[in-house]
């Protein structure tokens, strides 16, 4: 693995077309500060730059948290403006993860609280060690999520299951979460790495521009009316057959050989 280049706060590496952003502040369980966030956009958009990126992984250092969310040691000097802008920040990098191109997966590896949570419902998918716990207590502070758990939660798990998450802040396991359809899979400790690895492995051999044109017409789709989606479904499938990687796929299905997809 080849280290990118050097953040305070967050590890950015490459290992073959995966690109790893690692939270880094484990004494902290990876709570984010702003100088966090400002470096995880940083990332992502030299990932989204780097042609040889075709899948990301964002996971926390350290074996007992993902991220317990905002650092709340800055919360006490917060005013309504100040915290309006905040919130924005926090939803402004976030966003950025469903606008880019590539697949992105949550590793969550220990707790993924408040805007851990936030920026895990953000990435395309969510894959949770066994031992992992999940969750939006910010209601037990007396605040409520304010990087987008009160509308990307219900999108996910729907509105019932969403309100009992964020208006009782109790915390879940990642069985639970798995059952609620809010992890996509849960696996053991010691095979963690592994597995998060294979998942990105098959993402990353995926054809690039299908794969960008895929999450491009889900994450809008499921913003719009069926009319509107379904208009930007044809749009994106008009944009996809153009591609070189739509003749390989069909060549290596004929030839019965596995497609060697390269993004053109
Ligand atoms: N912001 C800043 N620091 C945080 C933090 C946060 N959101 N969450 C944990 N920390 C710090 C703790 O203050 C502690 O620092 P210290 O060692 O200097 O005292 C360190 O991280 C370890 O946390 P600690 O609470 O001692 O660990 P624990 O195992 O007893 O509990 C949690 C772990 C995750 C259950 C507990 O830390 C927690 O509930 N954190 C808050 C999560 C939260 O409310 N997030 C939403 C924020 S809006």
């Amino acid at each position: 693995m080849s280290e990118v280049r050097r953040f305070e706060n967050i590890i950015v590496k490459k290992e073959g077309n995966i690109g790893w952003i690692v939270l880094n502040r484990p004494h902290r369980l990876n709570a984010m500060t702003i100088e966090l966030l400002n470096e995880l956009s940083t990332a992502l958009d030299e990932f989204e730059a780097d042609g040889d990126v075709r899948c990301i992984i964002i996971t926390g250092a350290g074996d007992r948290a993902f991220s317990v969310g905002a650092d709340v040691t800055s919360f006490s000097s917060l005013t309504p403006v100040t915290a309006v802008e905040a919130s924005s920040k926090g939803q402004e990098v976030i966003s950025k993860i469903e606008k880019i191109s590539k697949p992105v997966i949550a590793a969550i590896n220990g707790y993924a609280l408040g805007g851990g949570l936030e920026l895990a419902l953000a990435c395309d998918f969510r894959i949770a060690s066994e031992t992992s716990q999940l969750g939006q207590p910010e209601i037990k502070l007396g605040i409520i999520p304010g990087w987008g758990g009160t509308q990307r939660l219900p999108r996910i798990i729907g509105l019932a299951k969403a309100k009992e998450l964020i208006m009782l802040g109790d915390r879940i396991t990642a069985d639970e979460a798995l059952r609620i359809g809010l992890v996509h899979k849960v696996v053991q400790v010691d095979r963690f790495k592994e597995e998060v690895k294979a998942f990105a492995r098959k993402l990353a051999e995926g054809p690039p521009i299908a794969l960008k044109c895929a999450k491009y017409a889900l994450n809008l789709g499921v913003q719009a009316s069926l009319e509107a989606g379904l208009r930007i479904e044809a749009e994106a499938f008009g944009m996809v057959i153009s591609s070189k990687d739509v003749i390989e796929g069909i060549t290596a299905f004929f030839e019965k050989r596995k497609p060697e997809f390269k993004g053109e």
